[in-house]
């Protein structure tokens, strides 16, 4: 935005393609546009600095001011991310999502009518994604299942061992899992509805990923053991908890069953290692217990997506194209929990015992790290990991619910 006038066109006309997070059956509404904000943008739309002020330091910040915290070093550094990703010139994030290509190219259209034709906007990155043809992400698994059901949605868990959350731990104004209403940004109507959204382009290297398997592994079939250790499920989804020997095709597609398990008759991890991705993630109730971690408050909603094309399958040479996930986080809380899943689960291993482990996958390795694999009658140590997935770039953005959005668009100073 080149000045506060246009940005404020801009969201104006933004409100009549956002809509509002109701459950739809109607299929015509399954395509829909999203707008988020990053600290600058609300900035030069001209919201007082006192309101800006009263947002989540971090959101203040910006993700490429919490680098060092974030692990987002050495190739992941903001140095070397795609401009303009990480600087001041980011302001306003569109999402225009859809089931299928047809519904996508009309979602879109209404996205370029808001700033088409809008002097003072300026469309300075933009990025495709889309499932893959396998439904499937990059290193070939299955994700996006594990997700909390949150009070008040509609929308039923899919861990029947996992209470659904409560509103104000996704959505600000309301009672979170603390029983107080979270820090809301000022004033009430900007804050109100409003979401933190968390995103990161996240590079993998899926070669050197599918390599490292391959002299580690005696047969295929160890090779798909020994990646599904690393993420805590089977490339279906089938977790390995219910499903520890073998893949489960039918278990993986299964929503009913496919989430709906805990970690309580597996604590030393012979059938989910402590250190895999997933159950670092969201350890469950891995860490009940005397001065137990309130897993609760560290959860997300996460809606990523795929970019660039598969490496197709069985190739092991890197070849060069650039491929991975646009990871989505959206919740109140983007210190207690995108950063703090990232920094103490993902990056750290101090609460699994293992202070110099970090998550095998998505962890900033640097080639000499390492992952226990528990197994009878010794356990299994996978050594010198390299990096897996290096951080092109991101932003911490604030998504308004729709009253926030005719308030902003409404700024007279
Ligand atoms: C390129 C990077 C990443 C890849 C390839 C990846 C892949 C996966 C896969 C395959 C799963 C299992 C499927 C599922 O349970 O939904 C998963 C689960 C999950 N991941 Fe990631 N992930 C990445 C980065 C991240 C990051 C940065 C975070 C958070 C800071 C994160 C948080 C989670 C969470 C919360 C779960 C669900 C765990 C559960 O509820 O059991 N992931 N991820």
């Amino acid at each position: 935005m080149d000045d506060r006038t246009a940005g404020r066109e801009l969201v104006r006309r933004l409100l009549s393609v956002v809509d509002s997070g109701r459950p739809t059956t109607n299929p015509a509404q399954d395509a829909w546009v999203t707008a988020a904000f990053t600290y600058w943008g609300l900035k030069a739309l001209g919201v007082p600095q006192d309101s800006l002020d009263s947002f989540a330091p971090e959101f203040r910040q910006g993700m490429a001011a919490r680098a060092a915290e974030l692990g987002d070093v050495g190739e992941s550094s903001p140095a070397n991310w795609e401009k303009p990703l990480g600087t001041s010139d980011v302001h306003v994030a569109l999402a225009a999502l859809s089931p299928d290509a047809a519904r996508l190219e009309a979602v879109l259209e209404r996205a370029r009518k808001t700033y088409e034709e809008l002097a003072g906007i300026e469309v300075i990155w933009r990025q495709d994604c889309y499932q893959l043809p396998t439904g499937r992400t990059s290193f070939g698994f299955k994700d996006g299942i594990g997700q909390p059901a949150v009070e008040g949605s509609g929308i039923p868990g899919s861990n029947l061992g996992e209470a659904p959350l409560k509103a104000g731990e996704i959505i600000l104004g309301y009672p979170d899992e603390t029983g107080n209403r979270p820090p809301m940004p000022t004033p009430e109507v900007l804050g109100r509805n409003g979401t933190y959204v968390v995103f990161r382009k996240l590079h993998t290297r899926v070669a050197a990923y599918r390599s490292y398997l391959r002299e580690r592994a005696a047969s295929r079939e160890e090779e798909a053991l020994l990646g599904a250790k690393m993420v805590g499920r089977w490339q279906s989804g089938a977790p390995l908890v219910i499903s520890p020997e073998r893949d489960d095709p039918e278990l993986g597609a299964d929503p009913r069953r496919n989430n709906d398990f805990l970690y309580k008759d597996d604590l030393r991890g012979f059938k989910c290692p402590a250190g895999a991705h997933a159950r670092r993630a969201n350890p469950r109730d891995a860490l009940d217990g005397e001065g137990s971690v309130d897993v609760r408050l560290h959860r997300m909603i996460r809606r990523g997506t795929s970019y660039g094309p598969m490496l197709p399958e069985g190739v092991l040479e890197d070849d060069g194209v650039d491929r991975g996930i646009i990871f989505v986080f959206a919740g109140a809380h983007p210190k207690r929990q995108f950063e703090f899943v990232k920094t103490q689960w993902l990056n750290d291993g101090i609460f699994i015992g293992a202070p110099s482990e970090s998550d095998p996958l998505v962890g900033p390795q640097d080639g000499s790290g390492m992952f226990t694999i528990p197994q009878r009658p010794i356990r299994r140590r996978l050594q010198a990991l390299p990096p897996f997935v290096v951080t092109r770039g991101g932003e911490y953005c604030f998504a308004p619910g729709l009253r926030a959005m005719r308030w902003l668009a409404e700024l007279d100073t």
